[in-house]
């Protein structure tokens, strides 16, 4: 089959067909093989990934480095920009003409929506978003997408519970996407405080492609139906009054009286990192909890596939 990844950005989830989608599955169950068998190997020999964030990260950033590295390749990571000429006041766009020609693919997250769409217009090379703001994340849902599937490979509809900052959460917005591109039937709860709702452009696209949703700020009623309870963090950098995030911070706190009613292999994931306790430690290690094991792993084998699928015809 022609891959038709190679070459291309990855801006948004929008980018990706569904069967894209499963070829990037595919690809990482692959990948996790190899790293299993003997770590990686050479084939992105000669290749060189330039990681621009504009933003802390600790997984994404160490996640797509790491990818690279077990393929062989090289890397130019600069996991914040405070030590680049961005500093004496070079622009967003020569920055990332300059890394461009330097290297063969360039990850960008950045604080603005929009920028990492930005840089794949001036760059010589595929971009990847690896977090605009509070725009989207499509890396992020891709291995959360594929992370629901291999957990649930048969069933035909799906309750997910989507929890916490729903507004200001960039990787619930591409989450919810991609989800829609599945051929099953999906069923959303929003769960959050009232002023941090689901966009509304994403709840019509939800409607539009005929699945269903509810929006809400109660979780209790809906935990024993969900298969999948994906719990995010409040984005206290996106308020602009404090007070507000005092107030909402600690709304909902996962633990174990929450989930005593869960259906037997109900998930919980959680993109990370866990801010103020809303999981509580105590699930860390719960059968239920896939956020430091499944989630977290799956993250390296999709960022290798999407690398070796851009990089490589
Ligand atoms: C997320 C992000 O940066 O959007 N982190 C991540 O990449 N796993 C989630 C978050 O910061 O809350």
């Amino acid at each position: 089959m022609k891959n038709p990844l190679f070459g291309k950005s990855l801006i948004s989830v929008d980018d990706i067909s569904a069967t894209s989608l499963f070829l990037i599955f595919e690809r990482a169950k692959i990948m996790r093989t190899l790293v299993t068998n003997q770590g990686g190997d050479d084939r992105l020999k000669g290749k060189i990934l330039a990681a621009l964030f504009f933003e802390p990260s600790t997984r994404t950033f160490s996640s797509f480095i790491t990818a690279m590295q077990r393929l062989g390749g090289g890397i130019i990571p600069n996991n914040g920009m405070k030590n680049t000429s961005i500093e004496k006041g070079e622009s967003f766009e020569h920055t990332i003409r300059v890394f461009s020609t330097y290297a063969d693919c360039l990850v960008v997250r950045h604080p603005l929506v929009g920028k990492p769409k930005q840089a794949s217009e001036v760059s010589s090379v595929p971009v990847i978003n690896a977090g605009d703001g509070i725009g989207e994340h499509p890396s992020q849902a891709i291995y959360d997408v594929f992370t629901i599937l291999e957990r649930f490979p048969a069933k035909k509809d799906l309750v997910v519970s989507l929890i916490g900052d729903l507004k200001n959460g960039r990787t619930v917005h591409s989450l919810t996407k991609t989800l829609l591109k599945l051929p099953i039937k999906i069923k959303f709860n929003f769960i959050s405080p009232q002023i941090l709702v689901m966009h509304e452009a994403i709840k019509k696209e939800v409607s539009k492609k005929g699945a269903s949703f509810i929006q809400t700020d109660d979780l209790y009623s809906h935990v024993k139906e969900s298969n999948v309870l994906y719990v995010t963090r409040v984005q206290k950098e996106r308020f602009t009054d404090l007070k507000e995030y005092d107030r909402v911070k600690d709304f909902y706190k996962v633990n174990e009286e929450t989930i005593k009613n869960a259906k037997k292999n109900m998930i919980i994931m959680h993109p990370l990192p866990i801010a103020v306790g809303e999981i509580d430690r105590q699930l860390d290690d719960n059968p239920h909890s896939l956020y430091l094991k499944d989630q977290l792993k799956n993250g390296l084998f999709v960022r290798m596939a999407l690398l070796d699928l851009i990089l490589r015809k």
